[in-house]
């Protein structure tokens, strides 16, 4: 067992529902099961470089379990191996990894809980290949890391993106029209995927299975044969045609990832519109799907992380990462879960249970 008097925990990258739920049971479990102190570094990694962080105690992580957002702050473009700072207009990099470091060390920081996706993550193992007592929390709306079945924030992400086809569902009802619903998601579909399956949509568009337009619109002209006269699709930020790209919104060049998607919706209703001439009209569902409270799921499998996360780092298990495995929480390397983005299963059962439920995927 360590000896470990003094933790610090941190909230990277996009934000995500259960941020507050996982610093409140770091918090709690580092209190209640080993008197230590804990520090929170406020906007992911610029607090440690800036020395930017608060006190964490029982009182002020009282209430929070159940909120959206994360009471630190968070950032998905402080990276201290490659830190930029803005002067006069100037953009710099420079390597702050050190005093980040130093700053953690003057606090008396033993070791850092790091709560973050694949961005986080890649700059928590190069701490701790610098030999800092790491482990790290598997957090994001998009369920692509690896190593982990799931990460905290995307079954809430879901349970909104299926609220929201729901909702679709009345409305293209009563106006014969094709409603299209555009999830984040990045690379993967696992957002399209759960919410098409839960909301009842008629094709689910997702990056691992590009798209023929033919094949969606034959599903929908198949409806209007059954009487059936309104479709809905979900689509995947990351989704694209065969033969075609993924559509890029804008760039971030200061972000682990710099792309950001988005667009295809309105691509594919255009598109939709100009070969079948039906009416089609487009949601985009955006940071709604990041914000808000985290579902039930959410915030048992957050608290379970958060405390997991301690109990690892008193077992000296760094370089960890919790992650759910089954019905368990257990540890895997942290270079396992970022060593590859893990997209949808092609032969799994959750697309193999959706063809069967009669959703096309635009690829037959
Ligand atoms: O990784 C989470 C995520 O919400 C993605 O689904 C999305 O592509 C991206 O972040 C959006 O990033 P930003 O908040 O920088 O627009």
């Amino acid at each position: 067992m360590e000896n470990i008097k003094k933790i610090g925990v941190l909230t990277g990258g996009g934000d995500c529902p259960g941020l507050n739920a996982v610093i409140r049971a770091v918090t709690k479990a580092a209190i209640n099961e080993y008197g230590m102190e804990v520090v929170g570094f406020k906007d992911g990694f610029k607090g440690m470089v800036e020395n930017s962080y608060m006190p964490l105690d029982l009182k002020a992580v009282s209430g929070i379990g159940h909120t959206g957002g994360t009471i630190l702050g968070s950032s998905n473009r402080d990276d201290p191996f490659n830190f930029l700072r803005v002067m006069d207009g100037q953009s710099t990099y420079s390597d702050e990894s050190d005093r980040a470091i130093a700053n953690m060390q003057n606090l008396g920081v033993e070791a850092l809980v790091i709560i973050g996706g694949d961005g986080t993550l890649h700059i928590a193992d190069h701490f701790y290949r610098k030999g800092i007592k790491v482990v790290a929390v598997p957090k994001t709306i998009d369920n692509d890391l690896s190593a982990t079945d799931v990460t905290f924030g995307f079954h809430t992400a879901v349970d909104t993106a299926s609220e929201a086809l729901d909702r679709l569902h009345t409305t293209a009802e009563s106006h014969h029209r094709v409603m299209i619903l555009e999830v984040m998601g990045r690379y993967a579909g696992w957002i399209s995927l759960y919410a098409g399956i839960s909301g009842g949509a008629d094709v689910i568009l997702i990056p691992e299975i590009p798209y023929e337009l033919d094949y969606v619109i034959n599903k929908i002209y198949h409806r209007n044969e059954q009487n059936k006269h309104f479709s809905i699709i979900v689509v995947a930020e990351g989704a694209l045609p065969a033969g075609g790209e993924m559509v890029v919104q804008r760039l971030v060049p200061t972000s682990h990832d710099p792309i950001r998607l988005g667009g295809i919706g309105n691509k594919l209703a255009q598109d939709i519109e100009d070969k079948s001439g039906i009416e089609t009209r487009v949601t985009v569902l955006g940071h709604l799907q990041r914000g808000g409270s985290p579902i039930p799921f959410d915030r048992v499998l957050s608290s379970r992380y958060g405390v997991a996360a301690v109990f690892a780092l008193m077992e000296g298990k760094f370089g960890y990462m919790v992650s759910l495995a089954g019905s368990n929480v257990v540890t895997v390397p942290i270079i396992d879960a970022i060593k590859e983005l893990r997209g949808v299963d092609l032969n799994g059962d959750l697309v193999r249970t959706a063809r069967a439920l009669g959703i096309g995927f635009g690829d037959r």
